[in-house]
């Protein structure tokens, strides 16, 4: 499953693993544990060599945290997301987690064109700007963190260009993803849309 930030990837990812009995990752984690490594100890997301050795270094312990949803967090995720080393050193461990049995749900931007290209099932969850920003302003509010509307929506647009513009794999739809636009959907019609598909085998 690809998309970008916001668009509803994450609940509707663990609802579908727990539906069809398969482990979960939220991919985005990885980069954001990289970012969070680097930022807590005062380098530079943009370097890719410091980068990619926070990248090599990265723990299963580090893969959680209230820290890690922090906005900076998410834009230095962004930043060493651009890094070809970086992906490189973090897709083995993808790879690996998708193929053990049972299986997985893996939400990301790169996972039905890079990390699984022959996935069973191929999903592209979307949604417009405004909602996505406005959906990330209440997941602020519900956390008691302050946001300022003009600010999310700054932030989502600087992401969503550098996730989508980055040469080395941009968020974009695999050509046989199913297109899931969740702008005007509530959480359990995209959850039985995500369901059907699957479970029609056209795929
Ligand atoms: O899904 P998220 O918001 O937690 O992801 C944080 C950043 O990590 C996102 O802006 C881009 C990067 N990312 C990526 O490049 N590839 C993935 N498969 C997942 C996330």
């Amino acid at each position: 499953m690809d998309g970008p930030a916001a668009a509803g990837k994450g609940t509707l990812a663990r609802r579908l693993a727990q539906h069809l009995g398969l482990r979960y990752l939220d991919t985005g984690l990885l980069y954001r544990a990289v970012a969070a490594a680097m930022l807590a100890r005062g380098l530079d997301p943009a370097e890719p060599a410091a980068a990619v050795e926070a990248a090599r270094a990265l723990h299963a312990n580090d893969l959680a945290g209230p820290r890690l949803r922090d906005e900076e967090v998410a834009q230095g995720a962004s930043v060493v997301a651009a890094h070809t080393a970086v992906r490189a050193a973090l897709l083995a461990f993808q790879r690996r987690f998708a193929a053990a049995p049972p299986g997985a749900v893996l939400d990301g931007r790169d996972i039905g064109t890079v990390v699984c290209p022959d996935a069973d099932a191929k999903l592209f969850v979307t949604a417009s700007l405004e909602v996505r920003a406005a959906r990330r302003l209440k997941e602020l509010q519900e956390r008691d963190v302050e946001g300022i509307e003009s600010r999310v929506l700054q932030e989502m647009k600087e992401r969503d260009a550098r996730d989508s513009g980055r040469d080395v794999a941009p968020l974009k739809s695999a050509d046989d993803a199913y297109l899931i636009d969740t702008t005007l959907l509530e959480p359990d019609e995209v959850f039985d849309r995500a369901v059907s598909f699957i479970e029609s085998g056209d795929h």
